[in-house]
């Protein structure tokens, strides 16, 4: 079977690559699975100091795979994206993202858990969780409005348009922006020259930024899941799936 997360590690770098370039790395519970997996093994690693998350220079991730949502529904708290979103929130080593074409969902909620994001000038943005009957995931609904204020938060989770580089940069999504041509090498640069730093002053920076909300964070990411499991079920979001699967666009009207 392909392996659709790839990891590698070296020169103390962890990366973690999404490889299903077919369906726009488009995330499945296996997927999940293997991030949350590939996140505890680099965090473990005594030689890891820093993780690099990473697409193709022209595609980061769809979010999730709407088709795997109605095969396999998030059950539980033990669920495999909770296990992932669990440990990219709480990871102790810096993770450095690059960002290009889409990135949708949890293609860019799991970007306000990273710490350095590079982003193609094309990237295209969605949070479309109101369009599909669903609810903000990911601690999003906490940590988007601290990071761009409530009104530009309101704007993109609640009516869940497509945003540009410009906004993601106004909203404070994103560290910098690159060329695509240069984007991977850029991040890698990147990775290379935090893991060139000294790692306990490296994680304890990291810690002292993200203490104060750890708890909260958490809190929200089960909150949201709470709410998300629901909304799953609910004749909305199946109207919303069922138009993706017939690509044809969803009819709100009768709700
Ligand atoms: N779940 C399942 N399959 C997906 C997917 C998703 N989230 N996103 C894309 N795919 C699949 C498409 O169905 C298509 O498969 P096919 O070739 O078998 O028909 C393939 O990936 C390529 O996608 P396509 O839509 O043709 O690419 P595009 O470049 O025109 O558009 C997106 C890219 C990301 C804008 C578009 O695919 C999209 O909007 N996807 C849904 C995003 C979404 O709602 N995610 C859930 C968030 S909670």
């Amino acid at each position: 079977m392909d392996t659709l997360i790839d990891t590698t590690t070296s020169d103390r770098v962890a990366r973690i690559v999404l490889n299903r370039p077919d369906k726009k790395n488009a995330l499945t519970a296996q997927m999940y699975g293997d991030l949350a997996r590939a996140i505890h093994d680099a965090e473990a690693h005594e030689q890891v100091r820093v993780i690099l998350l990473h697409g193709q220079a022209d595609c980061f991730s769809a979010g999730n795979d709407l088709k795997d949502f109605i095969a396999n529904p998030p059950g539980g708290r033990d669920a495999p994206v909770f296990a992932f979103l669990s440990a990219i929130a709480s990871a102790r080593k810096p993770i450095v993202a690059a960002v290009g074409g889409a990135a949708v969902g949890i293609g860019t909620t799991m970007l306000l858990h990273c710490d350095l994001v590079y982003a193609a000038p094309d990237t295209r943005f969605q949070l479309p969780f109101t369009s599909l009957g669903l609810v903000p995931e990911a601690g999003s609904s906490l940590l988007l409005p601290q990071l761009a204020g409530y009104q530009r938060a309101a704007e993109l989770l609640l009516l869940g348009r497509p945003f540009n580089i410009d906004k993601a940069v106004q909203a404070g999504i994103v560290t910098e922006v690159v060329a695509a041509a240069q984007l991977l090498a850029h991040a890698a640069d990147i990775a290379a020259a935090l893991a060139a730093l000294p790692p306990a002053s490296v994680q304890s920076t990291k810690r002292l930024m993200k203490q104060s909300g750890a708890v909260d964070v958490q809190k929200r990411i089960v909150e949201e899941s709470e709410l998300f499991r629901e909304r799953l079920a609910s004749p909305e979001a199946q109207e919303a799936f069922a138009a993706f699967m017939e690509k044809r666009k969803p009819d709100f009207s009768r709700f």
